[in-house]
C-alpha cells in the first residue's frame, strides 16, 4: 500500500483476514466516504515516533550516550537488517517476499512491507500477525530466515540495540 489513504481504505472494506468477506463484515467492515478516508489519513499522519533520546538527527546511535551493547548491535544490523531497515524511520517502505514457506509446511505468504523499528521496544507482539512475543524472538526469527548463524553475544547486542530505537 502507497499511502495512508489505500490503508484506511482497505483496512475499512476488508479488515484483515485476506480479504474474507465473512469474517471483514463479523468485524463491521463499511465503506468509508472519500472525506472520512481523508480524513483518517490526515489524522495518522499526526501520529509521531516516540522519544529516542540515543539517536542522532540521521537515526544513528550518538557514541556517546549508547553502550558498548547497543554499538556492537547497531553493527551487527547495519551488516543484517539494515538493507531493509534502513536509518533514521528503519524501514524502506517496501514490501518484500521473506519466503516462509521454505521453513514450514504452510502456505506462502508472499509480499509484506517492512514495518519501521523506530520506537518497536513499546509495540509488541511482533510482525504483521503478532508470532512474535518479544523482541529477541523476532532475531531469531530473522537469524532462521536470513540463515545468518549469530551468536549468542550478536542476539543479544542486536537486541539491546533495537531498544534504543
Ligand atoms: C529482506 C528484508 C528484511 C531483512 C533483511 C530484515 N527484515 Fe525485518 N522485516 C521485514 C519485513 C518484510 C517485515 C514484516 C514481516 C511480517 O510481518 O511477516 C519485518 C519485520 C520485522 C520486525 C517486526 C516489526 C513489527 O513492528 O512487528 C522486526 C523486529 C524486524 N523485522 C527486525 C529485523 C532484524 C533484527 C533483522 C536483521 C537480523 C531484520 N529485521 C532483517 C524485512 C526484512
Amino acid at each position: 500500500m502507497r499511502s495512508l489513504e489505500d490503508f484506511s481504505e482497505v483496512e475499512a472494506k476488508t479488515a484483515y483476514f485476506d480479504g474474507d468477506p465473512v469474517i471483514a463484515l463479523k468485524k463491521g467492515a463499511r465503506r468509508f466516504t472519500r472525506e472520512e478516508i481523508a480524513a483518517m489519513a490526515a489524522m495518522q499522519n499526526m501520529i509521531a515516533f516516540p522519544p529516542a533520546p540515543k539517536l542522532d538527527i540521521q537515526g544513528r546511535l550518538n557514541q556517546k550516550k549508547a553502550t558498548e551493547s547497543e554499538l556492537r548491535g547497531e553493527k551487527v544490523f547495519t551488516m543484517a537488517c539494515a538493507s531493509c531497515h534502513p536509518a533514521p524511520y528503519y524501514t524502506d517502505n517496501l514490501a518484500h517476499d521473506l519466503q516462509v514457506e521454505r521453513f514450514y509446511d504452510g502456505r506462502a505468504e508472499g509480499m509484506i512491507k517492512t514495518f519501521a523499528l523506530r520506537g518497536i521496544k513499546d509495540s509488541p507482539p511482533y510482525m504483521h500477525d503478532g508470532r512474535c512475543l518479544t523482541l529477541e524472538d523476532t532475531v531469531e526469527f530473522f537469524n532462521m530466515i536470513q540463515e545468518l548463524r549469530l551468536s549468542a553475544q550478536q542476539k543479544t547486542d542486536l537486541v539491546a540495540f533495537m531498544r534504543t530505537l
